[in-house]
């Protein structure tokens, strides 16, 4: 049988889940449990189970498009027989009380960064707003504890 080569990934991708026919990845620190995921596929993204990931439990498309409504970058997958997420066009989306929601082919300067140059690439990611993250530039949720009030969008 012929192995299916493990994809090389960022580090800050985090922790992988594998199941047949794809790979989540999921960093603790980005999310900021807005539970897209969890809305999206229960039997999936379920905090009762462990691991709290199960990709097995939905076909692997399913599970792709789930991963991609997470708007701060916390999940990401590969696809072994399918393409990498493609970048949308640049959108900025406001959160009421909350970070900035980025898409698009975004470069950004964080420590989380394994490059000389200090920056990461990604498609997704939620910026703080607030100014309170432990976690900058990234929201971490701080601005619920702080009690950040600026308008924007809703949910
Ligand atoms: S959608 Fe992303 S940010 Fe929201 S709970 Fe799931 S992993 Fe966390
Ligand atoms: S906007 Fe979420 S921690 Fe600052």
């Amino acid at each position: 049988m012929t192995e299916i080569p493990t994809p090389s990934v960022p580090d800050f991708w985090g922790r992988a889940y594998t199941a047949e026919g794809i790979t989540v990845y999921y960093n603790r620190r980005r999310c900021i449990h807005f539970a897209a995921c969890v809305r999206g596929l229960p039997q999936v993204f379920d905090t009762q189970q462990r691991p709290w990931i199960q990709p097995g439990r939905a076909d692997a498309a399913a599970v792709a498009e789930v991963v991609r409504r997470c708007p701060t970058g916390a999940l990401h997958y590969v696809l072994p027989s399918g393409p990498p997420e493609l970048s949308a066009p640049t959108t900025i989306d406001v959160r009421e009380n909350g970070p900035n929601f980025l898409r698009g082919d975004l470069t950004i300067a964080s420590p989380e960064s394994a490059d000389p140059a200090g920056t990461i690439r990604d498609t997704r990611a939620a910026l703080c707003r607030c100014g309170q993250s432990g976690n900058k530039p990234f929201c971490d949720g701080t601005h619920r504890q702080v009690g950040f009030q600026a308008p924007g969008g809703q949910s």
